[in-house]
């Protein structure tokens, strides 16, 4: 035997005990790293299973804030809000979207009132209250006008945050919204109300449990392609991000998540400011229906799937994972 057959270094050797292996660790999770996006609904005492988000619910207002309190008691310190607005209650111009009574705001407030200590992100984008299911206002050939469209998503901002919103979430990628926001906020005296923009927000098959979830898929006419981002474009989004920042986000979120950890990892080294990954809706299904089959622990594919985003350089992700995430992390 000769030294020559020792390897020079054994990198196994710190990962031969579970003691070794927490001392080595260079990412990990906490509650903290999440914000849960629930899905509110008409009605009271209502909680309506979402077919194709399995173990995700629609509720209504007053069964939201058991969940806020939830989501608090585990360490998780922020809630995303999505609407499923009663059909009759939608149109062509997605008007309800500024009525300061619509279910966004009275789930906010009710929030806020009963569980202050934890945030409230809101969806800013149209598609839930547009017969039409587009993320904005529609021209003659069913093309969805930009400008137009940023004179709504002012007021639905506003809305949002006259009723309580901490961090206003433009999702619907019309160009120079994130600046018109952010003037609007300031001049109405929501100066601390904060920004984060769907920067990277690309044009993706796995929002359509989603759509379903807030009432859309089956109204929704054509795609979103002229708005939302090409999956083939990397360098895009880097030119979506600086917009974005210059224009006054606080923070930007790259979305769908784990097919784009290119994406994340790139944003976070250019500009090193927080960004935040959005695990979807039908990535959330893919591991739930993996785990269904057979094709692995569900547990471990949702800690690991969460991991990576870590990894990746996510300051946080949404997640549908999150309250079971946070109770196996152990708040
Ligand atoms: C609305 C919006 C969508 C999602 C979040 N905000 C759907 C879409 O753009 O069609 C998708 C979230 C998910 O799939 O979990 N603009």
């Amino acid at each position: 035997m000769t030294h020559a057959s020792y390897p020079a270094l054994r990198l196994r050797r710190p990962r031969a005990t579970a003691w070794s292996r927490a001392l080595h660790a260079e990412n990990r999770l906490s509650p903290a790293d999440f914000i849960w996006p629930l899905f509110v609904t008409e009605g009271d005492g209502v909680e309506e299973p979402i077919g194709a988000l399995p173990g995700v619910s629609r509720w209504s207002v007053d069964r939201i804030v058991d969940r806020a309190r939830e989501a608090r008691d585990a360490g998780i310190p922020c809630l995303g809000l999505f609407p499923n607005t009663p059909i009759e209650r939608r149109s062509d111009d997605g008007a309800e979207a500024l009525n300061p009574d619509n279910l966004m705001c009275r789930a906010i407030r009710a929030i806020k009132d009963a569980v202050p200590d934890i945030g409230v992100l809101t969806d800013v984008a149209l598609d839930p209250y547009t017969v039409h299911g587009q993320d904005g206002l529609l021209d003659p050939t069913g093309y969805v006008v930009n400008d137009a469209t940023i004179d709504v998503l002012i007021g639905q901002s506003l809305n949002q945050a006259a009723a309580g919103a901490d961090i206003i979430a433009p999702s619907d990628m019309m160009d120079g919204r994130v600046g018109a926001i952010r003037e609007a906020l300031e001049e109405e005296g929501h100066a601390n109300v904060q920004i984060m923009a769907y920067a990277a927000k690309y044009a993706s098959a796995f929002y359509s449990p989603f759509r379903d979830a807030v009432g859309s898929r089956g109204l929704l006419k054509g795609d979103k392609k002229n708005y939302q981002m090409d999956p083939a474009n990397g360098e895009e989004a880097l030119r979506e991000v600086a917009l974005d920042l210059a224009e006054g986000a606080d923070s930007v979120m790259v979305k769908p998540g784990l097919p784009y950890l290119d994406i994340v990892a790139r944003v976070r080294d250019r500009f090193a400011v927080p960004v935040f990954a959005y695990q979807v809706s039908g990535e959330y299904a893919m591991i739930e229906h993996a785990a269904a089959a057979g094709t692995g622990d569900r547990d471990g594919l949702i800690l690991e799937t969460l991991m990576a985003f870590k990894r990746a350089g996510c300051s946080g992700v949404l997640t549908y994972h999150a309250l079971h995430a946070a109770r196996l992390l152990g708040a």
